[in-house]
């Protein structure tokens, strides 16, 4: 990335799992680690931005030059995001929580005897839906997509449903290492086509993700 590419811009970045309480000992969660958000907002950092990382629970440090803000649940995680805002570029990269339980106050107790408890789901608030529609709009809006079918077809479709400018797709099947591990394999996906990108280190993802962000910021201001 040139240095400066980003320079003045306010950038906004989610990462991590949000974790969705039971009750108070227990929660939904899933397998993101924030690997691919953190590299994201550091890289974003280099290039010159001003960066706020909303990130759910991760074991990750907070990356260097990035104002952090650590939240839990996938409502709180929009709370966080709205009040970031206004920003210049939204890159949603958490794997927000879909549904939610509504929470016991008081630690669900195992009754000899009794049935297993079951749960009704919530749906939880689309935080980059939400962003995408929000008054105060960013100018370039960025979701991912995590899919392990159809990743393009897929990624087209979150693309117009969610209103944004970009998903970032990547197959995050059972096998190829993407949650969690060090390496992703991303296709950008916008309404003019799909570039697609080698396997590479997500550092590396990162990096060619906020290069090809400061060049599309630069050609919507020429427009
Ligand atoms: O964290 P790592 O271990 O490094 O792994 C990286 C990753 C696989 C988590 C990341 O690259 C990734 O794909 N992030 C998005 C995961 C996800 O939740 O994808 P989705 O296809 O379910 O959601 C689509 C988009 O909508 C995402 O931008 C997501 O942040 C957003 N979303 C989803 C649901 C919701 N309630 N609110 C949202 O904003």
């Amino acid at each position: 990335v040139e240095p400066g590419a980003l320079a003045g811009r306010h950038v906004v970045v989610t990462s991590g799992p949000t974790h969705e309480a039971i009750d108070p000992v227990r929660y939904i969660a899933n397998r993101s680690s924030g690997k691919q958000g953190h590299a994201i907002a550091a890289a974003a950092a280099i290039a010159g931005a001003r960066v706020t990382l909303i990130c759910g629970p991760v074991m990750l440090p907070d990356p260097p030059g990035c104002d952090v803000i650590h939240v839990e649940s996938a409502r709180d995680m929009l709370a966080a995001v709205e009040q970031a805002l206004p920003a210049d570029v939204f890159v949603g990269a958490a794997a927000v929580a879909d549904w939610r339980v509504e929470a016991a106050t008081q630690k669900i107790k195992k009754e000899q005897g009794a049935e297993a408890p079951s749960f009704a789901l919530v749906e939880n608030p689309d935080i980059l839906a939400s962003v995408a529609r929000a008054q105060n709009r960013p100018r370039l809006v960025v979701g991912f997509a995590a899919e392990t079918t159809n990743v393009i077809a897929h990624a087209r479709e979150k693309l117009a449903r969610k209103g944004c400018d970009l998903i970032v797709a990547n197959d995050v099947s059972e096998g190829s290492g993407v949650f969690g591990g060090d390496e992703n394999e991303a296709h950008l996906v916008s309404p003019i086509g799909v570039e697609s990108w080698p396997r590479l280190r997500k550092e590396a993802v990162a990096e060619r993700l906020v290069a090809r962000l400061a060049e599309i910021l630069n050609e919507k201001e020429a427009a």
